[in-house]
């Protein structure tokens, strides 16, 4: 085997993430490392509690990235808010309400299921019903953006019952944080983790997180150690809490900091409802030219996602055969479908930088080349003209 540097395809990412990286991101990251006790690394990382602030809309004075992944602010959030013998209601509608399930096993605790058609948002009084029936349990813990379907729950309405019956709540917002509202105070929301790869334009690996003061109450009051000894809040406050007595946990990874810092900075720029605004204007432009195609989308208008456009696959297609032309033909890469939507859906994401203009004229023309080389029957191929339309 020879071995030389690695040089990627340049691709353009419209899959469920990661999606592209905003190149004012890539440029931050290649800046010379620095230690993670510099003043001047420190002062960076003030700059990032404050810039996290504001895209999560809240005060809390606990809101800093996870040096990990989407997945490790979720065991964050369940490992210090779950102990053995808690019961916690999981709503699920999709493949990452599952992993919930697994993580409040995992900590000792039992999972009450609520379980909602995939394609659809949590049912609310589905919850409510769980929460008169199990009046024992404490916490409850939803998804708001399903990236495995594409739809969007109503996270304030969610909130607001489980505070009813006296529940924390964890809430999944790691493809919604950028793309569409999370209003961490104004909803009430205890405890939430996101993830840098979705909207934010940045780098997968880092998972920012969020937890209010009736789950810090719940984490300082635990009867027993966290069980994990690198997601224990009390630990790792050490470092990110007080600049002042900041001391060293784990090494941070420095670069892939300075890239949320960069990413973090260009949201302030852009302005958060800008963002959610531009979210919502690239996918009424992208659905006009799938429906123009004949696809169609799974999640009713009023539940979907604007930033994850779930639509099925023509029958008679091949998935893989479509992806597979998109990938190596136009370099254009989409999500397949998950779990028991393999084969089944396409979804096609317009996160954070890769929500632009450009993408869905590249997105929609191939795949509208693509599917008439196959003889698909996808009905009325629309005119360049609603694209323009919608885009207007
Ligand atoms: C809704 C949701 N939750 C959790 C995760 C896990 O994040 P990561 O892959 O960064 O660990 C993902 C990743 O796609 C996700 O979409």
């Amino acid at each position: 085997m020879q071995f030389r540097p690695f040089n990627p395809p340049v691709r353009t990412l419209m899959g469920p993430g990661p999606s592209d990286v905003h190149p004012r991101i890539l440029e931050a990251m290649s800046r010379p490392t620095i230690g993670h006790l510099d003043p001047a690394f420190v002062q960076m990382m003030e700059e990032v509690k404050a810039l996290l602030q504001y895209a999560f809309q809240t005060k809390n004075e606990l809101t800093m990235p996870v040096s990990a992944p989407g997945s490790a602010g979720m065991e964050t959030c369940f490992a210090n808010l779950v102990e053995p013998g808690d019961q916690v209601i999981v709503c699920q509608n999709g493949v990452f309400g599952g992993r919930m399930k697994e993580n409040v096993e995992r900590c000792g605790g039992s999972a009450i299921m609520v379980e909602d058609t995939w394609g659809e948002a949590i049912d609310p009084n589905k919850l409510e019903e769980a929460l008169k029936a199990n009046p024992e349990a404490r916490i409850v813990a939803f998804v708001q953006a399903e990236t495995s379907t594409g739809a969007q729950s109503d996270a304030e309405t969610l909130v607001k019952l489980a505070h009813q019956y006296d529940c924390l709540t964890i809430v999944d917002a790691v493809t919604s944080l950028g793309g569409t509202p999370v209003k961490v105070d104004e909803w009430g929301i205890d405890a939430i983790y996101s993830g840098t790869q979705k909207c934010l334009s940045c780098t997968p690996g880092l998972s920012p997180v969020s937890f209010g003061e009736r789950a810090l109450e719940k984490i300082r009051n635990r009867k027993q150690k966290v069980q994990s000894w690198f997601m224990d809040l009390n630990l790792v406050m050490g470092y990110w809490g007080s600049r002042a007595k900041r001391a060293y946990h784990h090494t941070a990874p420095i670069n892939a900091l300075y890239g949320l810092h960069e990413a973090l900075l260009m949201l302030k720029e852009e302005g958060l409802e800008n963002a959610w605004q531009r979210h919502m204007n690239n996918h009424l432009a992208l659905r006009a030219r799938l429906e123009a195609l004949g696809l169609t989308f799974i999640v009713k208008e009023a539940d979907r996602l604007p930033q994850l456009n779930a639509v099925s696959i023509p029958a008679g297609v091949d998935d893989a055969e479509v992806r597979n032309r998109l990938l190596n033909e136009y370099n254009l890469e989409i999500g397949a479908g998950l779990g028991a939507l393999a084969g089944k859906v396409w979804r096609i994401g317009l996160m954070g930088h890769a929500s632009r203009a450009e993408n869905i004229l590249l997105c929609a023309g191939a795949l509208e080349t693509i599917l008439s080389d196959l003889g698909a029957d996808t009905g009325r191929v629309a005119p360049q003209a609603a694209l323009e339309e919608a885009l207007a």
